[in-house]
């Protein structure tokens, strides 16, 4: 009896939504749950006393300040005071850093971008830049996000400052500097409009495939996720997609994910919408192993990107710019809840097999039927395809379909 309760303990610790999103992304065998932040948000008391709970947002990625136009904004001359404001955050939560980004077409020194360049000229000037910043960020980044937004939405090639002098080569090129500056960082492909099947999606594998031929090493690819709400991919498009880049060989991650409106105010249904849109990028990156996580680009509306590239467009976030939490989030923290349950009933069905060997399993057959036989709380997942644990709620809860994928206690 002892060892059933001994074995029971992770579940009660990671059932209900008491616990956050990164917790219950670690419970359910994610590296992390994570948030794009950027420097003037962080005068913001109300808003990082938020961020800086690493039980909520494991991960921090830069949304600006490790650009080219901020790190390298003369030629020679860099700068790492602003970038270096969001890592010592990070540092002093807890918590892990993506780095973002080295080689992008956007947000670079128009002595860059407005230079007349060879082959040669501009491969020397993405070493020194690669060679500076990762060398500064060296062992302080658990991945960098090397060269970004490479591709058209048609899959040929961005024809950029970089691509217009070198061709593609410039992809294996920074690649192979940014891994002989910190071999330990996990060097990424960062991309939007790469998460479903299509011309775009096959062009990343392209530059996957381009990178290994040429010896140098790319350990992932990032999914940015800025998804419409009503129009996001199913979980079993997004996974089967994630699964084509995995078979490559590389790991994978949604970076940067929101959901926006393309009209305003939304309705409550469409806050439905919204929240079964993001539960379908968490479950698909549940769905693969390979996949280390999700990270929000940014977490609440009123740091979001949105209103000010798309018109009248936004609230994409899961966190209104009060600080509230919308629909969205219960739905991710109850998938969540629900694998990492389903993690700890694995884990302890496993270690019970193995500690009664020799006697017949009862503490597993208690444990086995406590997990199948209780009822599912508030906000919990109660249904959808694959789903094996409580399919009735709590009273007074009723279980209701939000995708095919999942259902939950409302
Ligand atoms: O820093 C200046 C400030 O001095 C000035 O007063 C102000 C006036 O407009 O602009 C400030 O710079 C802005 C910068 O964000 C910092 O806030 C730029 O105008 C603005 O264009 C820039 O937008 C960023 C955008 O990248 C640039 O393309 C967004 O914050 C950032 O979230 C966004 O992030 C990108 C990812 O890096 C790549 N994937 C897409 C994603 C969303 O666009």
């Amino acid at each position: 009896m002892h060892r059933v309760n001994s074995h029971t303990a992770p579940l009660l610790a990671v059932s209900g939504v008491q616990a956050n999103l990164n917790q219950l992304a670690k419970a359910a065998g994610k590296l992390y749950f994570g948030s794009a932040t950027d420097n003037g948000e962080l005068s913001d008391s109300a808003y990082t006393a938020i961020l800086s709970n690493s039980n909520e947002f494991g991960q921090i990625t830069p949304g600006n300040t490790q650009k080219w136009q901020y790190t390298e904004p003369s030629e020679g001359s860099y700068s790492y005071t602003q970038g270096d404001v969001i890592t010592s955050f990070a540092e002093a939560n807890g918590q892990i850093l993506r780095c973002h980004n080295l080689v992008w077409y956007e947000q670079l020194p128009s002595w860059v971008s407005s230079g007349t360049w060879t082959n040669a000229t501009l491969t020397a000037v993405i070493q020194a830049h690669i060679a500076s910043e990762v060398g500064h960020y060296k062992g302080q980044c658990y991945a960098w996000d090397v060269v970004n937004e490479a591709l058209n939405d048609d899959g040929t090639y961005r024809a950029d400052v970089f691509y217009n002098a070198m061709g593609p080569s410039y992809i294996p090129i920074a690649f192979a500097a940014a891994a002989a500056a910190d071999p330990a960082a996990k060097l990424y492909y960062n991309d939007y409009n790469i998460e479903y099947a299509g011309s775009k999606a096959t062009a990343a594998q392209s530059i996957v495939k381009l990178v290994q031929a040429a010896g140098a090493r790319i350990d992932g690819v990032g999914f940015q996720g800025h998804f419409i709400v009503g129009s996001t991919p199913s979980a079993s498009s997004l996974t089967s997609v994630l699964n084509s880049f995995v078979s490559l060989g590389v790991e994978v991650a949604y970076t940067e994910v929101d959901v926006r409106f393309t009209s305003l105010p939304p309705t409550s249904a469409g806050l439905q919408q919204q929240a079964s849109d993001y539960g379908s990028v968490v479950s698909a990156c549940l769905a693969v192993s390979k996949c280390v996580g999700v990270t929000v680009w940014d977490f609440d509306d009123q740091y979001s990107w949105i209103p000010s590239t798309f018109s009248g467009q936004g609230d994409a976030c899961l966190y209104w710019a009060n600080l509230t939490v919308k629909p969205a989030y219960y739905t991710i923290s109850s998938i969540l809840a629900a694998a990492a349950t389903k993690t700890a009933i694995s884990s302890t069905a496993k270690s019970t097999a193995t500690a009664v060997t020799t006697t017949t399993s009862k503490a597993s057959t208690t444990t086995s039927q406590a997990a199948t036989t209780s009822t599912a709380a508030h906000w919990a997942q109660c249904g959808g395809v694959g789903w094996t644990g409580p399919t009735v709620c709590t009273s007074p809860y009723t279980c209701q379909k939000q995708n095919d994928y999942y259902s939950q206690c409302l």
